[in-house]
């Protein structure tokens, strides 16, 4: 419930007249910076001369960015756009997501050479191609895959970031790509937001040692005069500003903090990106004081390009434009009128420049700002060297995946893992031991991964798919058979040889925004089966050492107790060895490395510490920032309190049927009850895992997921799709039904035919998937802003029926619609 504290705000706001208007910026108060090497008298001139011949259009067009999943080459000829992206479920030109790199240079090519095309009437200025290269170039196949920046954050070595910078610029610009969506320097103030881990720390001073060296990384040093070097990429520092601080952690929130907080602890990294050059600033989804980000002319204008003195160009985020009040995807002045350069506009870019177009013809728009956001474009688009047609680092697909990139990634695991207990000493095994290898992420390399992963939300990854990565497993067999050694891998972790040791690989699953954000700081707090596993082997006298994959420090007492040694390793990425590195010892017994990460956020004590800061007391954590464990000084850790803090009904908008249960608040409803049979059974060879259904074909039932109304709007937006997971036992023998419900009732409307998908099949043992995207029941008649009954089943037949899980997913490759069924 949110209660509203009216009386509060005077307080708040203090009583001072002169007292500023929330979400309004005084740039005095702000450091005065000026962005290195952007600047120089050549290249204004060059670009002075092509803005003089360029038509409105022409200008219009460079402030407008389309994703290539909506946008043919062609389509340049009539619409001279500036920029293309490939967002993070975009594909290449071709349609395949795990294509070689190849597609990718094509891709990249294909647009650039429309843009180039030398036509009557048509100035020929190169497209900046950009995506989201934020832990390597990691949205295509072959690449290495770095840590995620929490994990880089615990390595605190801020010349590594330099180093990691320029192996993703190479492998970046190597497949075609001018620009890298990157870094985020987002400071995390509350970890239950699910971007969480692309922040390096909740430590403002931690950021800020960071941002420079990843942009001079990516970027390369910046030389008046020069155009970057060969083989780097433009940079984007995002998200400008305050996109760690949200209230709640919720993804794209409000960062409800004073002028000072803002400056202290969000903006901290953008003072040494900007003098390092950073070419580009990504404007943040959220809010400041209540205020968008996106048209907030004071941060935008007065301090980012006034006070901070920032040279390059402003990017929008993904249609955020469109959250302004009176905008819309197609549609939104206001966006450029306060500083912003160039909308990512991925689908609905036709309409906006027209509407942008018009605007400007019709004053709402001044001239002088879009001379100035074209201007601010050209100028990176010479410095990066894009008018020089040379790119000797294109095409190279060798650069992926090489293997001093790869040496550099498994350094990087190395310093990132934190030692969060060794009582007695149990790391490191030994060379020669029999080690069991076991959890679901020991043999997986796209949950060590983690999010925006060939795809946005890491889903959907196997290990096929990492051509050039090891997964954990691998490389403790890999260390362990050259040391004599030998490792089982069984993630049930049942064993036929008995081991000397376990290590249990297990933790979060994939996601980024969004999908991420928590409720509760619960590991598994609906479903404790890692737990369990570590517990059996324990009960049975193995000793056991735990790799926790995870995007954010989370309450773990009950897995900490459970295991003798407890590695924190983040979202290590594609070089498991690295994890190897660490816990295997040489033949010697000593260490070949040992542990030197320190956690870059603080380590809840229980399951409602969201927000740890140092400088708030009472500061109480199990962990404090800078803590981390070594060889050398290991203090045992006591048993810790198994209570989480929080109460068991953890509310969640989007997992209704999961390992057997129904998570909070959500229930099974049979109506009317007696003609239908509902009985726990084993899914999976997971104990009761599973919901065996059975209609008995007397009349018509339904079998609903029902609970308090939910808004699904922003995950229909994102294209997210309900997910079952199921078993057909016995076809439907007539008229099948898939209905979403909301309040007030509109369940009738929006039923779904699923007869067509279902009434021929055969029944069989195999588990399958069905995914239907939300947007169908919106098309369909659901009122998506309040959905009380997520998912049911409608039918007057027989039908027998196995339900593994029901959630919402981003899986659109295999998403569809169904028919509307005629009402019944
Ligand atoms: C994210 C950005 C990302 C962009 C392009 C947005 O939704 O917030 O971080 O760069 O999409 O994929
Ligand atoms: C992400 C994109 C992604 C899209 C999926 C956006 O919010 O930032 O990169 O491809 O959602 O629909």
């Amino acid at each position: 419930m949110v209660i509203y504290c009216a009386g509060l705000s005077p307080v708040a706001f203090g009583a001072a007249p002169t007292d500023p208007a929330p979400g309004v910026a005084h740039p005095a108060l702000w450091p005065q910076l000026h962005s290195q090497g952007l600047v120089d008298a050549k290249t204004e001139a060059r670009v002075t001369q092509l803005l003089s011949g360029m038509s409105l259009e022409e200008k219009v067009g460079q402030m407008i960015q389309a994703d290539l999943s909506a946008i043919k080459p062609e389509d340049l000829r009539e619409y001279p756009l500036g920029s293309i992206l490939a967002g993070g479920n975009t594909p290449p030109l071709g349609g395949n997501g795990r294509a070689p790199v190849t597609a990718w240079i094509d891709t990249a090519r294909a647009y650039r050479a429309v843009s180039l095309e030398q036509r009557p009437g048509h100035i020929a200025i190169p497209v900046i191609f950009g995506l989201d290269a934020v832990h390597g170039n990691s949205h295509v196949v072959g690449a290495t895959i770095f840590p995620h920046n929490i994990g880089l954050g615990a390595a605190h070595d801020p010349g590594l970031m330099r180093r990691i910078g320029a192996a993703t610029a190479q492998e970046t610009a190597a497949a075609g790509v001018d620009w890298a969506f990157g870094p985020t320097l987002a400071t995390p103030q509350d970890t239950r937001w699910g971007r969480s881990y692309e922040g390096y720390s909740e430590d403002p001073a931690l950021v800020r040692r960071y941002a420079g060296e990843m942009v001079l990384g990516l970027q390369g040093a910046p030389g008046a005069g020069h155009v970057l070097q060969y083989g780097h990429v433009a940079a984007s520092a995002k998200h400008f500003l305050g996109d760690g601080g949200t209230r709640g952690g919720i993804d794209q929130g409000d960062t409800d903090v004073s002028e000072a907080e803002l400056i202290r602890t969000h903006a901290q990294g953008y003072f040494t990106a900007i003098p390092a050059g950073v070419m580009t600033v990504m404007v943040s989804f959220t809010s400041w004081q209540g205020r968008k980000m996106h048209g907030n002319d004071s941060l935008l204008s007065g301090v980012l390009k006034g006070r901070l003195g920032f040279d390059g160009f402003v990017v929008g985020d993904w249609n955020a434009h469109s959250q302004l009040p009176g905008c819309s995807s197609g549609d939104c002045p206001a966006a450029a009128n306060a500083g912003l350069d160039m909308y990512m506009a991925p689908d609905n870019w036709r309409a906006l420049y027209k509407a942008t177009l018009a605007e400007v013809r019709a004053g709402t728009i001044a001239q002088s700002r879009v001379d100035d956001a074209v201007r601010r474009i050209l100028r990176v688009k010479f410095k990066l060297g894009l008018f020089d047609m040379a790119r000797p680092w294109e095409g190279r697909a060798d650069v992926l995946g090489n293997a001093a990139h790869r040496q550099l990634a498994r350094e990087a695991v190395r310093k990132s893992l934190v030692l969060l207990k060794n009582n007695g000493a149990v790391l490191p095994l030994r060379a020669t031991a029999h080690v069991l290898v076991a959890g679901a992420a020991a043999d997986d390399i796209g949950r060590q991964c983690g999010g925006w992963t060939l795809t946005w939300q890491g889903t959907g990854n196997s290990n096929s798919d990492f051509p050039n990565g090891q997964s954990i497993f691998s490389g403790l067999h890999a260390a362990l058979n050259a040391g004599g050694g030998s490792a089982e891998l069984s993630v049930d972790g049942s064993f036929v040889h008995r081991p000397d040791a376990a290590v249990v690989v297990f933790g979060e699953t994939p996601y980024a925004e969004m999908q991420g954000d928590l409720k509760s700081l619960e590991f598994q707090a609906e479903d404790k089966h890692d737990l369990a596993l570590l517990k059996r082997l324990k009960a049975a006298g193995i000793p056991v050492v735990a790799v926790f994959l995870s995007g954010r420090p989370l309450w773990v007492n009950p897995e900490l107790n459970a295991a003798d040694a407890f590695v924190a390793a983040w979202f290590p990425g594609s070089e498991g060895a690295g994890v190897a590195d660490l816990l295997i010892a040489a033949a010697s017994g000593k260490p070949r490395y040992d542990f030197s990460g320190q956690l870059s956020f603080s380590w809840p004590a229980n399951a409602a510490q969201f927000a740890l800061h140092r400088a708030a007391l009472p500061y109480a954590p199990l962990f404090p920032l800078g803590y981390g464990l070594n060889y050398e000084k290991a203090v045992p850790l006591p048993q810790l309190s198994e209570v989480s803090g929080v109460g068991a009904t953890i509310w969640n908008i989007d997992r209704y049927f999961l390992a057997g249960q129904t998570p909070a608040p959500w229930a099974f409803v049979a109506t009317p009850p007696e003609l239908l049979s509902l009985r726990a059974v084993d899914a999976g060879g997971v104990q009761e895992a599973g919901r065996e259904l059975r209609w008995s074909g007397q009349g018509s039932a339904t079998l609903a997921i029902a609970g308090p109304p939910v808004d699904l709007r922003r995950q229909a937006n994102a294209e997210l799709s309900l997910l079952i997971e199921y078993r057909l036992d016995e076809a439907p023998s007539a008229p099948l039904q898939l209905l979403m419900g909301c309040t007030p009732a509109c369940a009738a409307a929006a039923a779904l035919d699923l007869g067509t998908q279902w009434a021929g099949a055969r029944s069989g043992s195999d588990w399958r998937t069905l995914n239907v995207r939300l947007s169908c029941f919106r098309d369909a008649g659901v009122d998506l802003a309040a959905v009380s009954m997520p998912f049911a089943l409608r039918t007057a037949g027989r039908l027998g029926l196995t339900l593994r899980s029901v959630r919402l997913a981003s899986d659109p490759a295999s998403a569809i619609c169904l028919p509307r069924a005629a009402p019944n």
